[in-house]
């Protein structure tokens, strides 16, 4: 299974636009995806189309009651499970204060599945689970983290893209040295491009320059991360979407937002199959 988590501290970039369209964009290639919303805000959860505590399980239960995550997962169409958020989740860091390894706890329930999955005798559930991470570097984007191969990070052009950018890129290394060494950022992702404008192309080529940069210095945890050549074009599709429960490719399947997901949704199944034949080159 890939693991994706789709991160970025800062608010309203895209975070989960890109999350809910790129889950739904595998899924309908076929792949089998668990979208997993670690937000309070529960918009993934919505947008996604399943009401928030319409469930009696949430991302809560499995964070802090322990809950197997299969107990707490929607299914929400085809090859398409959601494990939801709740207001709940806001209470998190409170509830898991003083418990030793807090960060680790959605890994180890991640692993706890797997191996109860392979005893029974069953196949992996999913083919990819899909990480909606709230705009802050607290417990639940660290847990999404630790359990996690790989970061994907939305960005809004913007004269201040760049800024903040560091501190996540400090937390993805610090995560990769201390708990999880397998993980990487996987790329960036420009979202709501305005394509044409003097400023987005400027944002472009400075994030693409600064990846280029990071490849030379070949960084563990970021060296290899690519700036995807697909960029979300803003489109008020896209905003509408959510507000009806449904993923672009429902509310608006011509649109501009359902083919640029699309796009980004095979460009990152294709990075994941570059990576697994890299790893296996490498071993
Ligand atoms: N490409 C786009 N074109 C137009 N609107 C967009 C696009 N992408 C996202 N939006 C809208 O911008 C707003 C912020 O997007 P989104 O909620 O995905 O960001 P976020 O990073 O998840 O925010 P938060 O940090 O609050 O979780 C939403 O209203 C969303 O519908
Ligand atoms: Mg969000």
């Amino acid at each position: 299974m890939r693991s994706i988590a789709v991160a970025n501290q800062k608010g309203g970039v895209g975070k989960t636009t890109t999350s809910v369209n790129l889950a739904v964009g595998l899924a309908r290639a076929g792949r089998r995806v668990c979208l997993v919303d670690l937000d309070p805000q529960a918009h993934a959860t919505l947008h996604a189309g399943v009401m928030p505590g319409s469930h009696p399980l949430s991302a809560y239960d499995v964070l802090v009651g322990g809950q197997p995550l299969a107990a707490a997962t929607v299914a929400a169409g085809e090859n398409l499970c959601v494990l939801p958020s709740h207001i709940d989740l806001s209470a998190v860091e409170m509830a898991l204060a003083g418990r030793s390894g807090r960060e680790l706890i959605l890994r180890q329930r991640l692993e706890a599945d797997a191996r109860c999955n392979a005893d029974a005798g069953h196949a992996e559930p999913f083919d990819y689970m899909v990480i909606d991470c709230p705009p802050s570097l607290g417990l639940l984007s660290l847990n999404a983290m630790a359990a996690v191969d790989e970061v994907l990070l939305p960005l809004q052009p913007h004269f201040l893209a760049l800024h903040g950018l560091s501190k996540l890129l400090e937390t993805i290394e610090l995560v990769s040295e201390h708990v999880n060494p397998r993980l990487r950022l996987l790329g960036v992702v420009l979202c709501m491009y305005e394509a044409g404008t003097r400023l987005a192309t400027e944002v472009g080529r400075d994030v693409q320059s600064f990846f280029a940069a990071s490849a030379e210095k070949k960084h563990p945890a970021w060296g290899s991360a690519q700036v995807f050549e697909t960029r979300v074009r803003r489109n008020i599709r896209l905003a509408e979407a959510p507000s009806f429960g449904q993923s672009i490719f429902d509310y608006a399947p011509d649109s501009y937002g359902a083919a640029d997901y699309a796009a980004l949704a095979a460009e990152v199944d294709q990075a994941a199959a570059v990576l697994r034949d890299g790893v296996r080159r490498a071993a």
